[in-house]
């Protein structure tokens, strides 16, 4: 049988372990995917041969990405620029030209899935995107096939690497953010623009992806609430400990009764999860559904090899698939393109957590009354209070309070009350908190 041949764009991180999987393991792949698979033409602006192993075995490399998707000789083109351009315009060529797409572009398809996946539905091709999500950790397989019996309720996964290392090193070491942050960027596991990572953007592609194939809605990367991790202050982190809680960024996808609540935001958890002990550049992804109950997976959510693992994996799933019927091949969004819902996705005011508070108030009697007193009137039922030792000669103390669970509209209110005090200093600071009970 004649190879399947890949069409390569970009041979950065994930496209150089991309060519060292394909070809150092191109035996095993042959017996799995059933053709030879061969990397025939490679576009890349930049890249270092030296640290490309088996970069000799591709027929022609030049710099023209488009001259890669206009090759008739073609059959997969693999997307590894990234960005929203000019990689939409590639992949929809590509398309357009009956090639089968494989990419890692989380934000390409947060941003431009819906209008990608109808092109490849139209045109009867697969655009396969394992490795956006998670790096090697296969959820996509997961959600769209492993778990296709279930209703799912809720998902809550540490999917920035970066970030989860920025918040270990911080816990463990007492490190400084910056240096962190230095420091994964070096090990390539950090975004072109880092505010990605910290800000959030890059686990609300994620999560955007996430929520689509869990809950059958369409990408609504917009709607996703997004928190990043750059105010989060050492003190925090220390005070959650003394609670019994960890503070880990999560993306949380939940189906509730009045619609779809998709976040991304810091969030207290109990120490004893499993999730809460998921330390460095490690991702996972714990999903709960109503037949298996909860399930979670686990590995390494950036880098070369791994992401190239995943997104080798979807050139062999295409390869097996090629002489299918295009209407019986897995859906993109899991479901079915004419079953997809409109289920609203709920603003974040109509959110419902618990939460964990911080503020600064005079030491003096009545304040924490008054506090308590705006938090009862606002239908805020209070867990734990911990108030900390004053320092020699302070006049203020730091108030730390766990809630029950209440929505975000009601939070805000009591939060400006508290604000409004004369007994109050500066801001209060929350953080919200999931048992992410089984
Ligand atoms: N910047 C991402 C991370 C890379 O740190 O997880 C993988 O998407």
């Amino acid at each position: 049988m004649e190879p399947v041949k890949i069409g390569l764009l970009g041979l950065g991180t994930v496209g150089g372990g991309t060519v060292s999987v394909l070809t150092g393991n191109a035996e095993e792949i042959a017996r799995r995917a059933g053709r030879e698979i061969r990397i025939a033409h490679a576009a890349a602006r930049d890249y270092d041969a030296s640290r490309i192993p088996g970069l000799e075995r591709i027929d022609t490399i030049g710099d023209d990405a488009f001259a890669v998707v206009d090759d008739p000789d073609i059959d997969i083109v693999i997307e590894l620029i990234g960005g929203y351009s000019p990689a939409r315009e590639l992949v929809l060529k590509a398309i357009e030209n009956g090639k089968h797409v494989v990419t890692a572009n989380k934000a390409l398809i947060a941003l431009h899935g819906n209008e990608i996946f109808a092109a490849a539905q139209a045109k009867g091709v697969t655009v396969a995107f394992e490795a956006a999500v998670a790096g090697g950790i296969p959820i996509i397989k997961a959600l769209r096939e492993g778990l296709a019996a279930n209703h799912v309720e809720w998902i809550a996964g540490i999917i920035n690497g970066t970030g989860n290392f920025i918040l270990t090193e911080m816990r463990d070491k007492g490190r400084a953010f910056a240096e962190v942050l230095a420091e994964a960027q070096q090990l390539g596991y950090a975004e072109a623009d880092p505010t990605f990572d910290v800000e959030g953007i890059d686990a609300a592609h994620k999560l955007t992806i996430l929520g689509s194939l869990a809950f059958g809605i369409p990408l609504q990367f917009d709607k996703t609430f997004t928190e990043g991790i750059s105010k989060i202050e050492p003190q925090d982190v220390a005070y959650a400990a003394e609670f019994g809680y960890r503070i880990k960024h999560l993306g949380i996808a939940r189906r509730t009764a009045a619609g779809i609540e998709l976040r991304v935001h810091p969030t207290l958890i109990p120490q004893r999860r499993l999730i809460a002990n998921v330390d460095g550049v490690m991702n996972a992804v714990l999903v709960k559904c109503d037949a298996v109950g909860p399930t979670l997976y686990y590995g390494a959510g950036a880098g070369a090899l791994p992401t190239a693992s995943a997104v080798v994996a979807d050139v062999i799933d295409i390869a097996r698939a090629l002489t299918s019927d295009p209407n019986n091949r897995v859906p993109h969004l899991a479901f079915q393109p004419d079953e997809l819902t409109d289920t609203p996705v709920l603003p974040i005011e109509a959110v419902e957590t618990a939460y964990y508070l911080r503020l600064t108030a005079l030491d003096r009697s009545g304040v924490m009354a008054a506090i308590a007193g705006i938090l009862g009137e606002e239908g805020i039922s209070i867990e734990a209070i911990k108030q900390k030792e004053p320092g020699e000669g302070d006049t203020h103390v730091s108030l730390i309070m766990l809630t029950h669970r209440v929505t975000e509209g009601d939070m805000n209110r009591a939060m400006a009350r508290i604000e409004a005090l004369e007994a109050v200093q500066g801001p209060v600071a929350r953080i919200r908190m999931e048992s992410l009970e089984g």
